[in-house]
C-alpha cells in the first residue's frame, strides 16, 4: 500500500505532543532500518519521544515495529513451556548463568540470549566466554538444535534478531535518549519477543548501580513492561531487586563464572542465590508448573542442592564447546598476575558500597570496553571481600583488584576506596526484592 508519508511531518506531531497511528510507527521504523530515513531525523524523532512519552498503544505498536524489523526464533516445535528472562543490568549480576541451567533442571526450556558487557554493568556474553572454548556466536538453526537436543542455550544476540534495536541502541547511545520509559520498554520487548519464549520473567534493577535510580521509577519500568509485554500476547511477570551494592563477591567475567559455579553447587552468596530463587520461582508460577511460589522456591532449592543444575550447567557448557574440566577446577579458569589489595583507612562497619564504582572499575580494569570493539581481560575484575553491614578492622583488606590494563589501575584504586562508606554504627540492611509486578 502508498502512504505518502514524510518523517518530518511525524517528528513535529511528536514534538507537539500527538500521537502517531501503529501504521505511522510501523512506516517509520521499517524506513530506519532500510536506509531510507536518515540518523539525523530518527535522532530528533528519539528526543521528542524523551520528552513527550509515548501512549500505551504507540508503545505496543514500537515493540511490535521493531519485532517485525528482523527474524525471530521459533522453538514451538519442541515441547514444553519455553521460559526466558532478562535483567536491566547490574553489577555482580551472575543469574543468568545459574537460572538457565536451575530452569533446564526443572524440565523447562530456556534458549538465552544475552548481550556484552555496557557501560558500567557486565554482560552475560563476555562472563560466559571466558570459560575456555566457550563458543556463543550461534547461528539461529544452531540454537534451535541445542533447545531441542539439552533444553538450555546461551547466546549472543545474532545480527538478524531485532536490527530495529541494534541500529536504534547505538544512536539513542549518543543522543542522550537511552532514559525514555517507552524506548526501553520497545528495546526489552522486542529482543524478548523474538527469542521465542512463551514466559518471560524481567528483574528490574533498582539503585545506585542500576539505570532506575528509584524504586518509583523501577516500578513504573516493571509495570509498563508487564502491561505491554502481556498486550503482545506473551506471560510476563516482574521483579524489582535491590541493586546499590553490587549482588555477591565479584565483578568481572571468570570471577563472575567462579561465583555462579558456587551457587551451582548449593554454596555461594546468599544474596546472589536469593535473587536467582525469586526469578527462577517466578518463571515456574507462569509457566504453571508449581501453584505458589513458595513451593516453587522449594523445588529449586533442592535442584540446586542435588547437584542437579550443575549438572545441566555441565551439558551447557559442553555443548557450546567449553573446557568441562575449566568449571570442575576453578583454578583453572583465567586470572590475572597481578592482584592487588585494597585496606579499609578506617575501622566500623561498612555502611555503603556503591556498585556503580565497583562495574566501573572492574570495566577499567579489563572486564569492559573502553571502545566499541575493544577485547575484554576474561580474568580482570573487582573481588569484594567485604560487603554491606560487614565489621573491619583498620588495614584490613576491602577488595582485591584483579589487573587486566595496568594502565588503570590508580584510577580503579580510586573508584573502590571511594565505594566503600565506612562509619561507627552498623546498617538497618534492606530487603533485596523490593516488588513484584505479574
Ligand atoms: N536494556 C535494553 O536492552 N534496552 C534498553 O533500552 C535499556 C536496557
Amino acid at each position: 500500500m502508498f502512504l505518502p508519508m514524510r518523517a518530518v511531518d511525524l517528528i513535529e506531531r511528536k514534538r507537539d505532543g500527538g500521537e502517531l497511528s501503529p501504521e505511522e510507527i510501523r512506516w517509520l521504523i521499517s524506513q530506519y532500518v532500510a536506509g531510507q530515513v536518515p540518523d539525523y531525523q530518527m535522532a530528533a524523532f528519539l528526543m521528542a519521544v524523551y520528552f513527550q512519552g509515548m501512549t500505551e498503544a504507540e508503545t505496543v505498536a514500537l515493540t511490535q515495529a521493531m519485532l517485525e524489523s528482523g527474524d525471530w526464533i521459533d522453538l514451538s516445535e519442541i515441547p514444553g513451556t519455553k521460559v526466558d528472562k532478562h535483567s536491566t543490568g547490574g553489577v555482580g549480576d551472575t543469574v543468568t548463568l545459574i537460572l538457565v541451567p536451575l530452569m533446564g533442571a526443572a524440565g523447562l526450556v530456556m534458549a538465552k540470549l544475552s548481550g556484552r558487557a555496557l557501560g558500567h554493568t557486565g554482560g552475560t556474553i563476555d562472563k560466559f566466554e571466558s570459560i575456555p572454548g566457550v563458543r556463543t556466536e550461534l547461528s539461529l538453526p544452531e540454537v534451535i538444535r541445542q533447545a531441542k537436543e539439552i533444553g538450555v542455550v546461551i547466546a549472543d544476540h545474532t545480527a538478524e534478531l531485532v536490527p530495529a534495536d541494534r541500529l536504534l541502541y547505538g544512536l539513542r547511545d549518543v543522543t542522550g535518549t537511552v532514559p525514555s520509559l517507552p524506548l526501553i520498554a520497545g528495546s526489552i520487548l522486542s529482543k524478548k519477543l523474538a527469542g521465542g519464549a512463551d514466559a518471560i520473567v524481567l528483574d528490574v534493577k533498582c539503585g545506585d548501580g542500576a539505570f532506575m535510580r528509584t524504586q518509583e521509577d523501577a516500578q513504573a519500568l516493571g509495570e509498563t513492561l508487564v502491561r505491554v509485554g502481556n498486550q503482545l500476547g506473551k506471560r510476563f511477570s516482574a521483579l524489582i531487586t535491590a541493586m546499590d551494592q553490587p549482588l555477591g563477591y565479584m565483578a568481572g567475567n571468570a570471577l563472575e563464572v567462579r561465583q555462579a559455579i558456587q551457587v551451582l553447587q548449593g554454596e555461594g552468596p546468599h544474596d546472589l542465590r536469593e535473587v536467582t530463587l525469586a526469578l527462577g520461582a517466578e518463571l515456574l508460577l507462569l509457566a504453571g508448573e508449581e501453584p505458589d511460589a513458595g513451593k516453587a522456591e522449594e523445588k529449586l532449592v533442592r535442584l540446586l542442592d542435588s547437584g542437579a543444575a550443575w549438572e545441566v550447567f555441565r551439558a551447557l557448557v559442553r555443548a557450546q564447546g567449553g573446557e568441562v574440566g575449566a568449571i570442575e577446577d576453578p583454578s583453572r579458569l583465567p586470572q590475572t598476575r597481578e592482584v592487588v589489595e585494597i585496606p579499609a583507612l578506617a575501622p566500623g562497619y561498612v555502611q555503603r558500597l556503591e556498585a556503580r564504582k565497583v562495574g566501573l572499575a572492574a570495566g577499567l580494569l579489563g572486564a569492559g570496553r573502553e571502545v566499541k570493539g575493544q577485547g575484554v581481560d576474561p580474568a580482570a575484575g573487582v573481588e569484594l571481600l567485604a560487603k554491606v553491614g560487614d565489621q573491619v578492622e583498620q588495614g584490613q583488606p576491602l577488595a582485591r583488584l584483579h589487573v587486566g590494563r595496568a594502565e588503570r589501575l590508580p584510577e580503579a584504586k580510586r573508584l573502590i576506596e571511594t565505594a566503600y562508606t565506612i562509619g561507627e554504627t552498623p546498617p538497618q540492611p534492606g530487603p533485596l526484592i523490593l516488588g513484584r509486578v505479574r
